[in-house]
């Protein structure tokens, strides 16, 4: 395979690349008394794309979220802005500032919850959602606005540059920006990743047609639409289908749509495997590991999270209650320790799901606890480190999703661990498709059987669990993240390159 370089250079040479994403790849933090600084963003997105910004240079285009505007001068608008980050990262940002009722509408009415909730399958559709002309005009003012502002900067950004522009969109907060970029800038090559899961048409239909319409007219104006996995590809091809009527190619996975076609693509994201484990041998994570290691009782079963509903924390803690109870040896001798962060606080099914998340700890916390230990040990913070110290010390990392994109928890824990950690993984989690078979697979909504599960990593002979631990490492070395980088810029060489183009037969070639 070529290395990611290569392409680069090469794709440097012919494009003038331009991201754009919702979230910014950097945060500030201020701990009191010092200044503000800034410091890498988290997230899925932020983690996998945030090596192919460096590589490049590209400028990425994003949203100055609530709270950044009173903290820095933004600049002259349009002009992006370079940030160094404390860990030694260079960003070019171009902000994107949108006033804060639309911001709102955006982020807080459209993204999350209702995109998010109905492509995690997260509704109770018996109770919810209730759409009325409010929800068309958050659609309008704040979804449709927010997105032509963040394509008037790109098209900015393109214009800039001499060169063809190579517009990589992403995730489920632009998705009808391609279709506004592609009426300004006819021959950009547009490529939009979707970095959650792709439900099936009938479960798009909870939403009225005028969005469903929308956000399909928007997403098939790319040259390219990437998902995760390969039941992604099959269900934006039956969405493409069933609900829109389109033409499209099961085996070479295109649909046609005024006059062009689009390829359906997956690209399993990943981790940069060496940048990980370079951190993980910071003397930092050392520190933190020490500290781990005051405390770490005989076994230790493991999550990181942001408190995302998707994320079935409420059902891996009622699992750890029925390993309790089925299997009372382990009382006293294992801890569960999960790593959360808080996430989206105004939306209300957050911050419900917040308090809820802490009550049920409260509650089994009361019941088992013994004057030497606590069952579950429940910090809230957002600290990179600490959470790769918990990757290098657990026997068991817990990855319970109800639906997930990817799941790079579950990549970052088992290339860190060399414990012989074991992985209880949700099979609706994307990367269940590459470590499914040496993790323990579990249904996230059946709670005995994920207790049993618990239970066979803890109890799992040690040469197994070193076997299996050290398959999964070796496939997400393998997939790391310049696999998913050059994988896509290969098909943008070899799907729309003219000479490609028109010898369909050379295609199956290269691909
Ligand atoms: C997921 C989504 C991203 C999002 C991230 C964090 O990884 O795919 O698009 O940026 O969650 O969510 P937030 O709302 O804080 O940006």
């Amino acid at each position: 395979m070529i290395g990611i370089e290569q392409y680069t250079r090469r794709l440097l040479r012919d494009y003038h690349p331009i991201i754009a994403a919702n979230r910014a790849p950097v945060d500030l933090s201020s701990n009191e008394g010092e200044p503000a600084r800034f410091v890498r963003g988290g997230g899925g997105l932020v983690t996998g794309l945030a090596a192919f910004a460096q590589a490049t240079g590209a400028v990425w285009v994003a949203s100055v979220r609530d709270g950044f505007e009173a903290e820095f001068d933004l600049g002259a608008e349009g002009e992006p802005m370079q940030i160094d980050t404390a860990d030694g990262s260079r960003f070019q940002i171009s902000w994107v500032s949108p006033p804060r009722l639309a911001h709102d509408m955006h982020y807080n009415t459209i993204a999350n919850p209702l995109l998010w909730f109905v492509q995690h399958y997260l509704w109770n559709l018996a109770q919810a959602p209730v759409l009325d002309a409010s929800t068309r005009r958050a659609w309008d003012d704040g979804y449709r606005r927010v997105n032509q502002m963040f394509a008037a900067q790109v098209v900015r950004e393109a214009r800039r540059g001499r060169k063809r522009p190579l517009v990589l969109s992403h995730d489920y907060q632009l998705y009808v920006l391609p279709r506004l970029v592609r009426r300004e800038l006819t021959d950009a090559v547009i490529h939009h990743f979707v970095h959650i899961p792709w439900p099936t048409p009938q479960y798009w239909k909870v939403l009225p047609q005028y969005m469903r319409d929308d956000i399909m007219d928007g997403l098939l104006a790319a040259d390219i639409v990437g998902l995760q996995t390969s039941s992604d590809v099959r269900n934006f091809l039956l969405t493409c289908e069933e609900n829109m009527g389109l033409p499209v190619d099961f085996r070479q996975q295109t649909a046609f749509y005024r006059g062009r076609t689009v390829w359906v693509r997956n690209y399993p994201i990943s981790i940069d495997v060496r940048g990980f484990e370079r951190s993980a041998a910071s003397p930092a994570v050392e520190r933190a590991e020490r500290e781990i290691l005051r405390w770490r009782p005989e076994h230790l079963i493991y999550r990181v999270d942001r408190m995302d509903l998707s994320k079935n924390i409420i059902r891996g803690f009622y699992a750890f209650e029925r390993l309790l109870e089925a299997h009372s040896e382990w009382r006293t001798r294992v801890t569960f320790w999960a790593m959360l962060q808080k996430t989206r606080q105004n939306v209300p099914e957050y911050r419900d799901y917040a308090r809820q998340v802490q009550q049920v700890v409260r509650l089994i916390n009361q019941r088992y606890a013994t004057a030497e230990w606590q069952p579950i040990r429940l910090e809230l913070r957002d600290d990179m480190e600490r959470a790769i110290a918990g990757y290098k010390q657990f026997d068991v990392l817990l990855v319970n999703p109800i639906y997930d994109g990817m799941n790079l928890v579950a990549k970052e824990g088992m290339t860190v661990n060399r414990r012989g950690g074991m992985l209880v993984l949700s099979e609706n989690a994307g990367t269940h498709e590459e470590l499914g078979e040496w993790a323990i697979t579990i249904n996230p909504f059946e709670v005995d059987a994920t207790a049993e599960a618990l239970h066979k990593a803890l109890v799992m002979d040690p040469i197994e669990r070193h076997t299996r631990a050290e398959k999964m490492r070796a496939v997400v070395q393998q997939n790391d993240i310049a696999r998913w980088i050059s994988a896509q810029l290969q098909d943008i060489r070899d799907l729309l390159e003219p000479t490609a183009a028109r010898r369909p037969d050379l295609l199956q070639e290269t691909i």
